[in-house]
Parts: C-alpha cells; structure tokens; sequence
C-alpha cells in the first residue's frame, strides 16, 4: 500500500511513524512533510491546503490511501476533491468537517442529536466561555472567571471574524476521546489528556497543546464505550442524517462534570499531541483500519490499546504562542532517541547538514513505560538532551496522573508491575 500523509506537524509525523511500520506499507509520501518523517519516506513541497496539487500527487505516485492530519484542508474540501476523484481518503469532507469549523453549527448538531454540552449564554457575564465561531488554531476560547476577564476577551474576540458562542463555563476533569468512522459505525481509541496551557499548573495563554499522557487512569475501556455511544455515535448518525457522513477520525473534547460528561468541542481530525501519546500505545492493524474506514468498511474491525502507558512533553519556541522561532539549531535529538524516546518532528527545518527550529511547537519528545510515572521520567530525561534557543517546555506534563499512581491506581489505571 501507498501511503500519503497530509500536513507537517508532530501529529503527521506520529502518524507518518506508526503506518511506516505496517507490513503492507510499501511507501510513505507526505505533502509538504517535515525532517522528521524525511527519514520514514519522501517528503514534497506541496501545500496541505492545495487540493489540486495534492490530487495530481496522488495520481502520479499511485497513492491507495491519503491521511489528512490537520483540520485546514478538511475545513476546505480538501478530502471532498481527493475522493471525488476516486482516491481513497482518510479525512472528512467539508460539510461534515463543520463539527470542527463553526462552532455554531457543532452546538446544532449536539442539540439534534441530543448530547450533553456546555450549554450556551444569551450574555457574556462571568463566569462563561467566550468562543469565536471559526478555526482560530486554539486561540479563539476564553475562559473568564471574571467581569475583567470577559471584557478582555471581548476586545481580543473582535480580532475574529464571525459570531461569538457564549457559553457556560464548566468544571472538571477534561478528557480527549476519538472515534474512527467510516461515515456509519464508529470504533473508538484510546483516551488521552492534553495540557492546553502554556504555563505548569495550566496558567498562561491557551496552546495547540503542551503535552499529552494516555491512557487516562479514571478512564478504562468499558468508559470510552460508553463516551462513544453517548456522543460520537449520536453525532456521527445526525451527521449522516444531514448528507454530510463523517469519514475519518471524530475528537471530541469532554469535561467530566459532577453532572456527567458534557462536550466543549469537535474537532474533525486526530490531537496534536494526543496522536503522539495513542499512537504508540496501539496495538493492531491502524493502517488497516484507516483504509476500512475511507472504504466505508469499519464494521467488526476493532483496535486496541497496549497495556503500556505514554506521555508526551512538547518543546516550544520561546515566544510560544505569541510568535514562532525560525533557524535556532537544534542539537541532541539522537541522544534522546538512544534514550529510547520517540523525537517527533513538529516546527524544524533543515539547513544542510543541521536541524533548526521553524516553528511554534518544535519538538514532541515521547515516551513508553509500564505506568504514567515511569513514561513521564523517561520523556523528561530525553528532553534534558535536547537544546535549542529559547527552549521552553512544562515540568508538570502527566504529573498529576503519575502521581495519583504512586498513591494508589484508581480502578481502570495502568498497574506498575514491580
Ligand atoms: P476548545 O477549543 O473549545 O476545546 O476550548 C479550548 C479549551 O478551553 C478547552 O480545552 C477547555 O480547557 C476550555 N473550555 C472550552 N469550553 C469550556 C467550557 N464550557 N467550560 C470550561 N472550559 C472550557
Ligand atoms: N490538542 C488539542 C487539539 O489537537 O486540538
């Protein structure tokens, strides 16, 4: 098989990573790519965006399946173009990639399908959520706790296009759940947490992501079944209702509240970092089962989580998320990677022989181990070989999790086997 990897991220490079080693993997291609998958397959210069290019890539490498990575082209018909012309994609088509692009129209769908949500505000008066409709790159939520708050991220809203969604603003745990559909039937992966804020102790701005751990203790495969019925499968049938199947994989972001799981938001595509922390973890035939679902096909095929745990420490630019970093060398990827973590490529570039930062995100560093504890260690000391300007990662990424651990595993968690 033929594989085409769409995007330039750490998520496309995970992805890029684990379908290299199926068997009926003769090939991995990637537009545009990045360094990093550079050392799994051919990397070329097209853009993510560019559906026409991309489709003629296709036809002259003889691609049978093409795996869209960012929400972007998704949002823009990309995966529309690609399979109307009788390619294989992995990746829905924009009306059904609206989940992810207007806010407004995912709040639409959770009320037709009735699924628990946050529930929207007629008045932005703290505490609340202030959204902006459109894809913003995780720049566009506002969590205000205050009136200041909410007058903050009003003026910041208005740099937007679009309405605003108001929200209530809820509490609890949050947990990223994926389902791979094939437009009907939906399997689901295993959960992962994100860090969204910048700082340790989730201060600062919001990010794409800091880092990610899977599984999530208080989550057992018996809990996904049960996310998965009560919102992906609601949704992926509206959705189908509506003329707009969703093929590929549906993200949806929940917060566990006192008063059960209710969904903040979708996204129409794989985390990035979650992708980097499920990925390893997985056990079965992924690629197999990306290419049964673009076949509409997914029926009896199931997926399974590895007993092993892994977290994911992102290494940023230093003015991260305000302004990205370009051309700072970046030195000791190989000394991590001999320390058995797995260095995806996520903003770097080459310049001859070395590799540079060029990027927000530039590297994801993940690690393997028996408990949450024991990835986190191993994550953290293969970042302490790597070094580049300005350099800025958390120090408490899974810290919680790992620490929960120690004092005893809640029913469901990884157990340490020493
Ligand atoms: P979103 O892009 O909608 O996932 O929002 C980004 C982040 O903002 C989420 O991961 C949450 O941490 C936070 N958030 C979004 N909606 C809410 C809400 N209704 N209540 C509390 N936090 C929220
Ligand atoms: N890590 C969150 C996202 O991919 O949107």
């Amino acid at each position: 098989m033929r594989v085409l990897v769409v995007g330039s991220g750490g998520r496309e490079h995970a992805l890029a990573w684990k379908l290299a080693q199926a068997t009926e993997v003769e090939a991995i291609h990637a537009a545009p790519g990045n360094p990093g998958i550079a050392a799994l397959g051919l990397c070329h210069p097209v853009r993510a965006e560019d559906g026409e290019s991309l489709l003629a890539l296709a036809r002259e490498l003889d691609i049978d399946l093409v795996v869209i990575g960012p929400e972007g082209p998704l949002v823009f018909g990309v995966a529309d173009e690609l399979r109307h012309a009788g390619i294989a994609v992995f990746g829905p088509g924009r009306a059904a990639a609206r989940i992810e692009g207007s806010k407004t129209f995912a709040k639409e769908v959770l009320a037709a399908a009735s699924v628990p949500a946050a529930v929207s505000l007629a008045v932005a008066r703290a505490p609340c959520v202030i959204k902006v409709d459109g894809l913003a790159a995780g720049k566009g939520v506002f969590v205000c706790r205050t009136a200041a708050e909410v007058d903050a991220a009003l003026g910041a809203a208005a740099a937007f296009e679009g309405p605003l969604v108001i929200e209530e603003l809820l509490e609890g745990e949050e947990v990223s759940v994926f389902g791979l559909s094939d437009g009907r039937t939906v399997i689901p992966l295993a959960p992962a947490q994100d860090f969204k804020r910048l700082g340790d102790g989730d201060t600062g701005p919001n990010t794409g992501g800091m880092g990610s751990y899977s599984p999530v203790p208080a989550i057992g495969a018996a809990e996904v079944e049960d996310l998965v019925e009560l919102v992906h499968r609601p949704v992926i049938e509206e959705l189908a209702r509506r003329g707009a199947p969703f093929v590929g994989v549906l993200f949806a972001g929940l917060m566990l509240t006192e008063a059960g799981p209710k969904v903040l938001e979708f996204n129409c595509r794989f985390g990035d970092p979650e992708t980097q922390s499920i990925l390893p973890r997985l056990d079965g035939d992924f690629v197999g089962a990306l290419a049964a679902a673009a076949a509409g096909e997914l029926s009896g095929v199931a997926l399974q989580a590895g007993s092993e745990a892994a977290v994911t420490v992102v290494l940023a630019a230093r003015d991260y998320p305000a302004s990205p970093d370009h051309g700072s060398e970046i030195t000791g990827v190989e000394e991590a990677e001999e320390l058995g973590a797995l260095v995806f490529h996520a903003g770097t570039a080459r310049h001859g022989d070395r590799l540079v930062t060029n990027g927000g995100r530039i590297l994801n560093v993940t690690a393997t181990g028996p408990t949450i504890s024991a990835a986190r260690e191993r994550s953290y000391l293969a970042c302490e070989q790597i070094s580049f300007a300005g350099a800025r990662r958390r120090s408490d990424i899974a810290l919680v999790a790992a620490s929960a651990e120690r004092s005893g595993p809640p029913e469901g968690a990884v157990h340490s086997e020493s």
